[in-house]
């Protein structure tokens, strides 16, 4: 851990030359799907020294980091994470670098933020950054979250169903498709009403939001379902992403198919290189939707954004 002058101190990035191949499922689908917002096949990826503006806990279990970050940084996107060097902890250090998800880019503030849960040795080195601490961040990495095109004259409604720390990686999607002119509904799920984060960040965002907890009893997929049938009900839903969660992937597979409307979802995987060179992080997945046949990809690389149907239960 360094120490600089001030927590706006200059940040720096040695930027690492990225453009490797994609597996077939982008190229068929980046082929496919023109409508979408494509990014450049060569990435900007980076080591950025990052310099701590806070690290504050936000409730007893998770953190908000914030960090004046060099201007490879800024260029990530909703769904895409860096791949962080946290620091040691008291008398641990973790040997790989974790991966975690862009919460929010200012690039005007020069600024990147995460929402993480202080869990393991990683984390818990993460928890003691202090502001003007140093933070090197690999990234962006991964593909994010790919909006789908609407018809001229219609608006977009983006559900976003979110439990626990998932939400991290779904909120800048909120602010991404609030921007575009999209609705957004967020359902964010959580133990507690005290493990309920950035319900006011997504409303202040112009998302309408609505809390399910399993304390009250109405976090389960029954309820939820119904809840995602009103909202449909009240203005159809035209995209549905979720993330993490085994139960929500499956109630959101079902649902979309009836509908008719894409979606996708934001997995999480232990990880090694985070650059598709080792394979650590490799799954299983239909060829593509409705397929029997599996097919095998990095979800470092590939993903960790990967199309809802295509994506199968662990
Ligand atoms: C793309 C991506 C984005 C992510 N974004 C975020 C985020 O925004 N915020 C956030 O809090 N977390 C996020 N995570 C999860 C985070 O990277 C992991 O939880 C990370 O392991 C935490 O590191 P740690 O050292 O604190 O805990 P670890 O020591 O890694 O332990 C975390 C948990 O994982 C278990 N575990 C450890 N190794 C393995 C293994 N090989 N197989 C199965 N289980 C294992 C441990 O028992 C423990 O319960 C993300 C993960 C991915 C892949
Ligand atoms: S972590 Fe190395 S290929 Fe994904």
């Amino acid at each position: 851990m360094n120490m600089n002058d001030s927590p706006t101190a200059p940040t720096a990035s040695k930027v690492i030359a990225f453009a490797p191949g994609r597996c077939d499922r982008q190229k068929a689908h980046r082929a496919q799907q023109a409508h979408h917002a494509c990014r450049d096949e060569t990435l900007p990826i980076a080591e950025n020294i990052c310099t701590v503006r806070s690290n504050d806990w936000i409730n007893p279990e998770y953190k908000h980091l914030v960090l004046s970050a060099p201007a490879t940084a800024l260029t990530a996107v909703a769904g895409q994470f860096f791949h962080i060097a946290c620091p040691p902890g008291a008398d641990e250090a973790a040997y790989l670098r974790r991966p975690m998800s862009i919460y929010r880019v200012e690039p005007d503030d020069e600024r990147i933020e995460f929402l993480y849960k202080v869990q393991g040795v990683g984390t818990r080195g993460l928890a003691r950054l202090a502001p003007r601490d140093t933070l090197d961040a690999l990234g962006p990495l991964g593909q994010g979250f790919r909006l789908p095109a609407v018809a001229p004259g219609e608006q977009a409604h983006v559900l976003l169903l979110a439990r626990g720390v998932g939400l991290a990686t779904m909120a800048p999607l909120a602010q991404e498709a609030i921007r575009s002119g999209a609705r957004v509904t967020a359902i964010l799920s959580a133990r507690s009403a005290s493990l309920v984060m950035s319900a006011d960040y997504l409303r202040e965002s112009g998302a309408d939001v609505l809390v399910v907890t399993d304390d009250e009893q109405t976090s389960d997929v029954v309820q939820i379902e119904r809840m995602i049938r009103r909202v449909h009900a009240a203005q159809a839903i035209t995209f549905a992403t979720t993330c993490g969660s085994n139960r929500l992937l499956s109630t959101l597979q079902r649902l979309t198919a009836e509908f008719g409307i894409p979606g996708e979802i934001a997995l999480e995987q232990h990880m090694g290189c985070a650059i598709g060179a080792c394979y650590a992080c490799v799954r299983p997945f239909r060829k593509h939707s409705g397929s029997d046949e599996l097919t095998y990809r990095r979800v470092c690389w590939d993903g960790p954004v990967f199309d809802l149907q295509e994506t199968t239960s662990w």
